[in-house]
Formats: structure tokens, sequence, C-alpha cells
């Protein structure tokens, strides 16, 4: 798929799924599964790095994970995360992290916690062929500043955001964290999809974070859904694996 493609499911009304991947095999499983986007977030920084918040990943690191999902994923577009300060430095700056991954990787574009604010980012970004994924709502990114992880309701505000991010050129919209009846608004009045997390049925397609519906990443968020218990069966085996080296039983005998 491409990103031409991938804006145009929003017409044929069915409903675009998305997920984050950060390494090769699990892209590869993901991609497989006919996921329509893999997006590589800056989530790595808590989900595999071990991290409080997303704000220490750097530009190499995204740049690291992103080559390894791209050599995964046949048919999915993927998508990396542009880690902070993302779209907040200069115009010129952005433009270089920018390409440098989409060179360096291969991805097919790149996401931005964005504003209207970052609608002369996106417009340049995109005026260079580079396709921008725009989020809105909750920005992890400004965690500092919100202190904690609520759910948006500027209607205004988020309402503005989205027809400047669209008007820039970016190829869809990243709902995180938005009153359901809004997101619904937003999505209705918008020609590019949107893609939902935490922000109700009515967005054009849904992103979760694997780890979470795996069920590897120690708690669930409130929007997400658990869909196996990977952590329960990874610490079974290990546990297995550990008694039957100190009883002998491997290598000496088979299951
Ligand atoms: O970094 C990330 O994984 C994200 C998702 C939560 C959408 O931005």
């Amino acid at each position: 798929m491409n990103i031409p493609e991938f804006t145009a499911i929003k017409k044929t009304g069915r409903k675009i799924s998305m997920l984050t991947a950060y390494d090769f095999p699990t892209a590869k499983l993901v991609d497989a599964a006919g996921i329509d986007g893999i997006l590589v977030g800056d989530s790595l920084a808590m989900v595999v790095q071990g991290r409080e918040n997303t704000l220490p990943v750097t530009l190499e690191q995204m740049a690291y994970h992103t080559e390894m999902v791209v050599r995964a994923a046949k048919n999915a577009v993927v998508i990396a995360d542009l880690p902070f300060p993302g779209g907040h430095q200069h115009w010129t700056r952005t433009l270089e992290d920018c390409a440098k991954i989409l060179k360096d990787t291969g991805c097919h574009g790149v996401k931005i916690e964005s504003s209207a604010a970052q609608a002369p980012v996106i417009e340049r970004l995109t005026n260079a062929g580079i396709p921008v994924l725009a989020h809105l709502g909750l920005l992890p990114q400004r965690i500092q500043q919100l202190g904690k992880y609520t759910l948006q309701r500027q209607k205004e505000t988020l309402l503005n955001d989205a027809h400047a991010v669209e008007n820039a050129g970016a190829f869809a919209v990243l709902l995180e964290c938005v009153q359901h009846d809004l997101a619904g608004e937003i999505s209705e009045s918008l020609a590019v999809p949107t893609i939902g997390i935490g922000s109700g049925p009515r967005c054009d397609g849904q992103i979760l974070v694997l780890h979470d519906i795996l069920g590897m990443s120690g708690y669930v968020p409130k929007h997400a859904r658990q869909y196996a218990q990977l952590a329960e069966q990874i610490s079974q085996a290990v546990n297995d694996y550990k008694a039957d080296v100190e009883s002998g039983g491997f290598p000496t005998k088979n299951r």
C-alpha cells in the first residue's frame, strides 16, 4: 500500500486498522495480518526502553527501529514518529530530520504532534514530498506541561486544528483521546481519514499500541483492549525452561 491508497480507504467506507510496532519480528506478524498502517511510535520510549514518558527517545533511535519495521512490512504503510521537540524546531531543521528518516529507513511518512501552529511546517514538508500524519488532541510530548493524560474536549480549537493541518496537506489525522462526539464531528468534516486512539467509534480508523493489545505493557489503558496475555505466557515459558535446566530435564529429555 502507498500513502494515496491509504488515504483513499476513507472513500470506500472501510475502517482503517493501524498498530504500532518497533522491531522486525513483530512488524512482520502485524503486516502479515493485513493491518493497513504500522506506526513506529515514540511510545517505544515507554514500551521498549522502559522510560517514564516519550520525551527521551532520539531521532537516531526512531530511525534504528523504523528501518527494521520497514524491512518487515510488505503491505502496510510505515509511519515514523518525529520525536520531541518534533515540529517545534525551525522548519528547515524539521525538514532535514524528516528527510533523514525517510532516506535512512525507507518509511512512507512521518507523524508529527501538531496543532494549527504546525500547519506552515506541514505545508513545507508536504511540498517537499514528505507525507505527514498530523497528531491532534492529547499530545504526549507535552506531558510535562499537561501533568497527566486526559480527554480533550476543546471543540473550536480542535476543529480549527484539524482543518488547518488538512489544508496544509496532512494525508491523515490521528486523534488521541478526543471526546467521542467531537472526534466524530471532526471525522465527518474532513476529506482525509481520522485515525482514533481513545476517541470513539466514529473515527475513520483505529490505532492501538501493540504491547497493550498483547498484554505486555503491565497495564491496559482505558481505551485499549487486551487480545492476548503474552506477559503471562512468556513468564511461564521462562520459568519452565529454568526449571528444566535446573532439574536436568533440558537438554537431556524431550518434552
Ligand atoms: O507513539 C505512539 O505510539 C502514538 C500512539 C499512541 C498513537 O502516538
